[in-house]
């Protein structure tokens, strides 16, 4: 297991457009594997390449700790419906805003040996798809947050009430 430094709000890696990746070769797999470690570590439902310094088109996603997904190169093909509801990044710690997003999203990527696959989602997959994919051409949620970030801390405590 192989942690990798997560790039922080500020970090001029988390503002550039990433490059397609090519093919497949042992060291873009190990990077696939620190990104995994590197999301479950930090807790988190999603990592795009750019933010552990890598600009390149990969993402891993996992939303119930038991569906990880790869996508490399990834594109949204569809989407419908609308969802509204709170967001947050490894990249923005501590925060969360709320952020409308599609309720449904299909998206076709690669996986880890470059073979062509959709992946569909509704709900907190479908919301990871879209926040990770812009990821990979330089934007964070906090652009589309609707009234600012809040304090991730508060709106738990809000929501335990
Ligand atoms: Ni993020």
């Amino acid at each position: 297991m192989a942690l990798r430094n997560i790039r922080i709000i500020g970090d001029e890696c988390l503002t550039k457009t990433c490059k397609e990746v090519k093919e497949m070769t042992p060291r873009l797999k190990e990077l696939v594997e620190d990104m995994f470690d590197t999301m479950y570590e930090a807790d988190g439902v999603g990592l795009a390449a750019p933010q552990v310094g890598i600009l390149k088109r990969i993402v891993v996603i996992d939303t119930t700790g038991e569906d990880p997904y790869v996508l490399i190169n990834p594109r949204i093909v569809e989407t419908s419906g609308e969802q509204t509801g709170q967001e947050g990044c490894l990249s923005v710690p501590g925060k969360c805003g709320i952020v409308t997003r599609p309720d449904y999203v299909k998206a076709i990527a690669y996986d880890i040996d470059m073979k062509p696959y959709t992946l569909e989602g509704t709900e907190l997959l479908a919301r990871a798809i879209c926040h990770e994919l812009e990821h990979l051409d330089g934007k964070l949620y906090v652009e589309k947050a609707e009234g600012g970030l809040m304090d991730a801390g508060t709106v738990q405590e809000q929501e335990e009430e």
